[in-house]
């Protein structure tokens, strides 16, 4: 039975070890370097307010974690924010990501965000039939859109409007 709840700074080491199998994975991040207890405390300072991390917890131990982090410093799109979200391996295909992007998602519609968006790559396909089943749409497709291994990637972008019909 897993729960979801808003992170504090006791889970950090690890929220760090499910960032870093991400990374090392080379399916969800252009980042190939893992990271270590001063970046991943720096990015949680960099929550606050409409701005949070929430974790996924199963008997006491953190399973995979969310974020909603904005998508742009302008205030025009205050409304849109951008999330990411990452399971612990051996806890992928369980239903986690999806528990995490319900909270989310409810998190997002309470603190006024219209819209939420996230990149991911076209091979990600555990990634996308996660955002599909959520109900997000893709956009589009940023061709060569960054370095993994010194090759170029493609990063395409989804989005779910949270007060309108995507189909009006
Ligand atoms: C992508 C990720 C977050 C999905 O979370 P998850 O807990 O594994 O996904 P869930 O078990 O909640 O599955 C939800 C839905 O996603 C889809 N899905 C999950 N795994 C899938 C797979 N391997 N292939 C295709 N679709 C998949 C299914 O539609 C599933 O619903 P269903 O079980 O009713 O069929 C997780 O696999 C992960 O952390 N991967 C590595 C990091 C990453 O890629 N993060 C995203 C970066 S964009």
């Amino acid at each position: 039975m897993v729960t979801v709840r808003f992170a504090t700074p006791e889970d950090l080491p690890s929220i760090l070890t499910i960032y870093n199998q991400g990374i090392e994975d080379r399916i969800a991040t252009l980042e190939q370097d893992t990271k270590d207890m001063s970046y991943i405390t720096r990015w949680f300072a960099e929550h606050t307010g409409r701005y949070r991390v929430l974790v996924a917890e199963n008997q006491g131990s953190v399973v995979g974690w969310a974020d909603l982090h904005p998508y742009s410093h302008r205030c025009a799109y205050a409304g849109v924010g951008e999330l990411s979200v990452y399971v612990h391996r051996e806890w992928r295909g369980k239903g986690v990501g999806q528990a995490l992007l319900r909270e989310l998602e409810a998190f997002a519609r309470e603190n006024e965000f219209h819209k939420l968006v996230l990149g991911t790559f076209p091979f990600n396909s555990s990634g996308q039939g996660l955002y599909r089943k959520m109900g997000f749409r893709e956009v589009g497709v940023f061709k060569n859109h960054g370095k993994l291994d010194g090759n170029w990637v493609d990063v395409m972008w989804m989005e779910k409007l949270l007060d309108v019909d995507v189909d009006r």
